[in-house]
């Protein structure tokens, strides 16, 4: 069972194979913020400290929407990500 360390909270959370972040962070009390939940606000933006190839690809809107952010390579939309495998996250300043 994959775990994702939100390291900001100090929390690890246990999640099933496939699960999507934002549906992770709804259900405990997590510092990453939502709006749109569309991969349209970057709100939800996170760090990836670890694990970056255990989340889902990034798929090109996201892609396109960080670079109009000029978002750092390791930087994802929560909103956008399903986990496979341990990860460890940091809400981005
Ligand atoms: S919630 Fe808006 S980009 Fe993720």
């Amino acid at each position: 069972m994959p775990k994702v360390n939100v390291k900001t909270d100090k929390l690890t959370i246990d999640v099933k194979d496939g699960y999507a972040l934002i549906d992770m962070c709804e259900e405990h009390d997590t510092s990453i913020l939502f709006g749109c939940r569309d991969g349209a606000c970057g709100a939800c933006m996170v760090r990836v400290v670890e694990g970056a190839q255990n989340l889902s690809p990034m798929q090109d809107d996201e892609r396109d929407f960080l670079e109009t952010m000029a978002a750092e390579p390791n930087e994802r939309l929560a909103c956008q990500c399903k986990v496979y495998g341990d990860v460890v996250l940091e809400v981005s300043e």
